[in-house]
């Protein structure tokens, strides 16, 4: 009798256990709700993003720390209401563990608050903004901040024989964070800064750069965010300003390799600094790109498919640290200080500020053979943000 109630009682005991830790959490799939802009004016975004998620899951693997991935897409537009409405959904019908993807500044910051009210994780794999990260601690940026690729912009030309710059930004966060940290390194190596900011939606440039075709700089500064470049760029030569002498240099989000090719020659010569180059001097990359454009006919990985790729390595690393625990406060604290080798190059999670600290780029939009590609010919190793690395 005894020996059975001692049998009976152990099996029990061996059952609530596994329905509480191990066994059963092995069997359910961990959710990540993936929001991102499918339509709109930015859906390049998030089918460069999706894309890449999707290729993720195919080479790598659906399992991680013994867990299968689950991802839930859901089509934003690129609208903040839309955003927190959705990933509060995710949250509570859903139960998701992650939430990723967060294609615009705005979109990204409405999302702070659900984090860190259900603890958990928020991968930004797009939007850009320096503060994004402190809005909650929740946050983990697979991305880049504009300031980490405008500094190492504004050293490049003060060292190249530019002395006078107008810049030209969206008027919104990455923007304005792109013209501040330009201007301020610029100005500091002496040179001379003028500005004016564009509206982010419904961008008419004309008026814009015939300001600047008046002031003669030697070099105009941009910043719009990914797939407004090709509508920016045409402007700039139909306003003559390439004849005109000016140079052209910015962020990479510009010469965008999602719509590089489309733009054609006007692009050529363009200086830009950036994280990404689907021209990316290495194998890995090179093997990248390939299974991107073999999955994706038609389509160049760009900054943003690499960006939700990393995301998704970063929540499969984390999920290997934690044996398969998608407890919020564990899946954070394991993607704190978390390092891989990317197609970019080397990538750590800052655990001080949860953004990526990365190699910038310098690099010349030009031919490689047939196609226009962002040629890298400079390299700023292992980038902080430079907004919180003063702080
Ligand atoms: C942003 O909204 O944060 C953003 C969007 C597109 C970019 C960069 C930043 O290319």
């Amino acid at each position: 009798m005894t020996v059975r109630r001692t049998l009976l009682g152990g099996m029990l005991g061996l059952a609530l256990a596994a329905s509480t830790s191990g066994f059963a959490l092995a069997q359910e799939a961990v959710k990540i709700g993936l929001i991102l802009p499918m339509t709109g004016p930015f859906a390049s975004t998030g089918k460069q993003i999706d894309a890449a998620v999707k290729l993720f899951l195919a080479r790598e693997g659906a399992t991680h720390g013994g867990r299968k991935l689950e991802v839930i897409l859901k089509d934003d537009a690129g609208n903040a209401d839309a955003t927190r409405r959705l990933a509060q959904e995710l949250v509570v019908n859903e139960k998701v563990s992650v939430l990723a993807g967060f294609g615009l500044t705005p979109l990204a910051m409405a999302t702070a608050q659900i984090a860190t009210q259900a603890k958990v994780p928020e991968i930004v794999m797009a939007a850009a903004t320096a503060s994004i990260t402190e809005a909650s601690p929740y946050i983990v940026r697979t991305s880049f901040t504009l300031p980490q690729a405008s500094e190492p912009m504004a050293n490049w030309a003060a060292k190249n024989g530019i002395k006078k710059v107008f810049t030209v930004v969206t008027d919104y966060g990455p923007g304005i964070d792109a013209e501040t940290s330009f201007a301020n390194t610029f100005k500091e190596a002496g040179g001379t800064v003028e500005s004016v900011r564009i509206p982010l939606r419904n961008p008419d440039f004309a008026p814009f750069l015939q300001r600047v075709s008046e002031a003669k700089p030697d070099a105009l500064f941009v910043f719009v965010p990914s797939g407004v470049g090709a509508q920016f760029m045409k402007q700039f030569i139909e306003r003559g300003l390439d004849k005109a002498g000016v140079k052209l240099i910015g962020t990479g989000d510009v010469v965008d390799d999602d719509i590089l090719e489309g733009m054609g020659d006007v692009a050529l010569g363009a200086i830009t600094t950036h994280h990404y180059s689907a021209a990316h001097d290495s194998p890995a990359n090179k093997a990248f790109v390939e299974a991107f454009q073999k999955a994706n006919p038609g389509m160049r990985p760009n900054f943003m498919a690499v960006g939700g790729y990393d995301g998704m390595k970063l929540i499969a690393k984390a999920l290997d640290a934690t044996k398969g625990d998608a407890s919020g406060d564990k899946l954070i604290a394991a993607m704190k200080g978390a390092s891989w080798e990317s197609v970019r190059g080397p990538v750590k999670i800052d655990p001080d500020t949860r953004d990526i600290i990365q190699n910038i780029y310098v690099r010349k939009t030009q031919k490689l053979g047939s196609e226009l590609h962002n040629v890298e010919f400079e390299t700023i190793k292992d980038v902080k943000d430079p907004v919180k690395a003063r702080k």
